[in-house]
C-alpha cells in the first residue's frame, strides 16, 4: 500500500502552524464546533431590523413634542416676552403643615364608619354603640385612635348599655391623615367637643402598635381609663 493515495483519516489531528488555536483539532472537531457557533448566533438580518424603525417613530415623536413645547412656551419668539424683573414663583417650601379637617373626616366617616355607628353617630341599640356623647371618643386621643387603627371586639359598656361585637380595623386601608381627619370629626361632631386628632400622632401610635389583632375594650381602657363616665 501507498501511504500517499489513501484518503485523508477525518479524524486525524491536522498540524496546523505551531502555536496555533486549532492544534490538536481534528476536522470532525471543527465542523462540529462550527455547527453549535453558527446555532448559537441569529441568522444574519436582510435589509433593516425593526429596532431602527421604531427609532425614527420616537424622534418623530420628539420633534412633534418639541414642536408643541415651542408653539406654547416661545411667546413668538418676541425680546419683549422675556422678563428679567417677572416675580420667581413663589417656592412651596416644606413639608404641608397638617391642619386637622373635619369637613373631610365627616366624608370618610359616612363611607367607613356611618353603615355601624349611623350618620347621626347614634349607632343601633344592642348592636353598634353610640359614639355621640360617648366617654370613649371624649379625652384623650389614643383611645379611639388604637380604636380606630385596630378594631375592637368583646364586651363594652357605653352609656350604661352592654354590646358585645365586632369593629373591623381600617390600618391597611386609610392613612394616618384620613384617620386623624375622622377622629377630629367624630371628637367635634353631635355635641361631642374634644380637641383635633393630628396625623403625626396616628402615625405615632401606628408605629408603636405595629400590624395587630383587634383589642379587647377591656385592654384598651386599661391602657387608656375613661376620664368621663
Ligand atoms: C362593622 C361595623 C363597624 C364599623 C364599620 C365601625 N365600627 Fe366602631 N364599633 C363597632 C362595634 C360593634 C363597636 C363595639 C365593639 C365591641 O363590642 O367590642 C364599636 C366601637 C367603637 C368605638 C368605641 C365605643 C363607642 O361607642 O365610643 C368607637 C370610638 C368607634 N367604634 C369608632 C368607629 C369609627 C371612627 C369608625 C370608622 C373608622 C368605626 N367605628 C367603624 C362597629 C363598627
Amino acid at each position: 500500500m501507498n501511504d500517499r493515495n489513501r484518503q485523508p483519516d477525518r479524524n486525524r489531528p491536522r498540524p496546523g502552524p505551531p502555536g496555533h488555536p486549532s492544534d490538536g483539532l481534528t476536522d470532525g472537531r471543527l465542523v462540529e464546533l462550527h455547527s453549535q457557533l453558527a446555532r448559537d448566533k441569529d441568522e444574519p438580518a436582510q435589509g433593516f431590523s425593526l429596532t431602527p424603525i421604531f427609532i425614527v417613530f420616537l424622534f418623530c415623536g420628539f420633534g412633534f413634542w418639541a414642536g408643541l413645547y415651542l408653539t406654547r412656551n416661545s411667546g413668538q419668539f418676541s425680546a419683549a416676552v422675556f422678563d428679567l424683573d417677572a416675580p420667581k414663583a413663589v417656592a412651596d417650601t416644606g413639608p404641608k403643615i397638617f391642619e386637622p379637617d373635619a369637613a373631610k373626616g365627616e366624608k370618610l366617616f359616612l363611607v367607613n364608619c356611618a353603615a355601624c355607628h349611623q350618620p347621626t353617630g347614634l349607632g343601633v341599640p344592642g348592636a353598634f354603640p353610640p359614639l355621640a356623647a360617648s366617654p370613649w371618643v371624649a379625652g384623650a386621643d389614643e383611645r379611639i385612635i388604637k380604636a380606630i387603627l385596630a378594631g375592637l371586639a368583646g364586651e363594652i359598656e357605653i352609656k350604661g348599655a352592654k354590646y358585645n361585637g365586632n369593629m373591623p380595623n381600617v390600618s391597611a386601608s386609610l392613612k394616618d391623615a384620613q384617620i386623624a381627619n375622622i377622629a377630629t370629626y367624630v371628637r367635634s361632631a353631635w355635641g361631642n367637643s374634644a380637641e383635633p386628632v393630628m396625623d403625626t400622632k396616628v402615625a405615632e401610635i401606628r408605629k408603636a402598635i405595629g400590624v395587630r389583632g383587634q383589642y379587647a375594650p377591656k385592654e384598651l381602657l386599661e391602657a387608656h381609663p375613661l376620664e368621663t363616665k
